[in-house]
């Protein structure tokens, strides 16, 4: 059984959580609506038409929530800034929500949790995406860089682990191929621009760092789900290299070389797709750190009549309740790959799991959510041995939240949430984990 000791001493432990997500306090103390408010409040988009004008109310009770990690024996917490909190407008600071999160800072420093920040984890301001100014739009990077700048200005004395953006793959493409999530648009060229002016935002908000930040670290968090061919025929492979490119090398090749994976631009260009390249170059500027957020693999079929190529397939592995297969191995893999390709400190800024917990009495026996940390912890730490720079592990999550399209029916929390009451109770996971951190 591998303990906290094998781990380097320095070593982040800590859970991770988004705003959106957990806050609430929708609309409290100035805070304008996000797309995600919209969105959510749109019949029809959401499991049950539920929203996050409450979640797990987060927003009014963080001491709480900083005590459980404390008691947990947890020394570091991500989280994201809510922009239209701070900025309503998308512009204009707004006091009271630049307060919260002064304060949400000064306890976790308080208790010796190292705060690290994303500043965008999906919660767009809905007042520039009204006067159409969204990720599509090529100012959005500049209002983008502006919002981190007094970001940086603000907790940037005090925090000094930063991320750029949470998984720009789903911001620009849930958000605006699939419409899965806000603002829900159905459209690759949207798609396209969106993922540009996103890789952007991040160089200016690099910039911007660089100058206010100066013994600070940043990077950004990519979605790094690993892809697999289905089989070894000629075609899936095929249509595993090209779905690699969109759900990685789309954000990757920018980031390290300043430009897109030629095979899948030349596709999209035959298909009258426009592939934007100005200021491409700039989003290769260096990095501190990077984030990988690892769930699972896709397996990949080549579907001819599909608009790229490809198609899912479904894997033979246990699933999770998200219907994800459950793949250690492939974070093992993901980090040497990203730690080969950056060279830079890795952080596993999210993993975790979907159960089906079920609260019998005060306890809730989520025994596969340990067995899945377990598995995947050995994995961070072969690749450590392996010569991986990982730096840190953030579960997903804290707590239970409202899990986006799937409102409150996922449950990824180390922590359960009633939502009736707001009550929190440590699962059993979160007691092993606590006993594997005194270990
Ligand atoms: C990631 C998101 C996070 C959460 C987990 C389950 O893709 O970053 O907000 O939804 O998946």
């Amino acid at each position: 059984m591998i303990s906290r000791s094998d781990f380097p001493k320095d070593f982040l432990w800590g859970t991770a959580t988004s705003a959106y997500q957990i806050e609430g306090a929708a609309n409290e103390d100035g805070k304008g609506p996000s797309i995600w408010d919209v969105f959510s409040h749109t019949p029809g988009k959401i499991y049950m038409n539920q929203n996050a004008d409450i979640a797990t109310d987060h927003y009014h009770r963080y001491e709480e929530d900083i005590k459980i990690m404390k008691e947990i024996g947890l020394n570091a917490y991500r989280f994201s800034i809510s922009w239209p909190r701070v900025m309503p407008d998308g512009r204009k600071k707004n006091e009271k929500g630049m307060n919260f999160y002064e304060k949400l800072v000064d306890k976790l420093l308080e208790n010796e949790i190292t705060p690290f920040i994303t500043l965008y984890h999906w919660d767009y301001p809905y007042a520039l995406y009204e006067r159409g100014i969204d990720w599509t739009h090529p100012d959005s990077a500049f209002y983008f860089r502006d919002y981190a700048a007094a970001m940086f200005e603000r907790l940037g004395d005090r925090v000094k682990l930063w991320t750029t953006h949470n998984e720009p793959w789903c911001a620009a493409f849930l958000g605006y191929y699939f419409g899965e999530h806000a603002p829900g648009h159905k459209d690759l060229q949207e798609a396209i621009y969106a993922a540009h002016n996103i890789l952007r935002s991040h160089a200016l908000a690099l910039e911007a760092f660089r100058e206010i930040v100066k013994d600070g670290k940043i990077g950004i968090v990519h979605m790094a789900i690993k892809v697999e061919p289905a089989s070894d025929k000629e075609g899936d492979i095929r249509a595993a290299e090209l779905a690699d490119q969109a759900i990685n090398g789309w954000f990757l090749q920018p980031l390290k070389e300043g430009k897109y994976p030629e095979d899948l631009r030349r596709l999209l260009e035959s298909k009258g797709i426009k592939v934007p390249d100005e200021d491409l170059d700039i989003a290769a500027k260096p990095m501190d750190l990077f984030g990988v957020n690892y769930y699972t693999r896709l397996l990949i079929k080549s579907c001819p009549e599909c608009e790229l190529g490809y198609d899912i397939a479904r894997g033979p592995l246990p699933k999770t309740e998200m219907g994800w297969e459950i793949y250690p191995q492939g974070l093992y893999d993901t980090l040497k790959r990203y730690y080969e390709l950056f060279e830079i400190p890795l952080y596993i800024t999210e993993n975790g799991i979907a159960c089906k917990d079920e609260i019998e009495g005060d306890a809730v026996n989520d025994e596969c959510r340990i067995d899945y940390l377990k598995k995947h912890f050995e994995m961070a730490l072969k690749a450590l041995k392996g010569g991986v720079d990982l730096k840190g592990y953030f579960i997903w999550s804290l707590l239970d939240n409202f899990e986006w399209t799937h409102g409150y029916s996922k449950r990824f929390g180390i922590v359960y949430v009633d939502y009736k009451t707001l009550r929190r109770i440590p699962k059993k996971s979160a007691i092993w984990l606590k006993e594997f951190l005194k270990s």
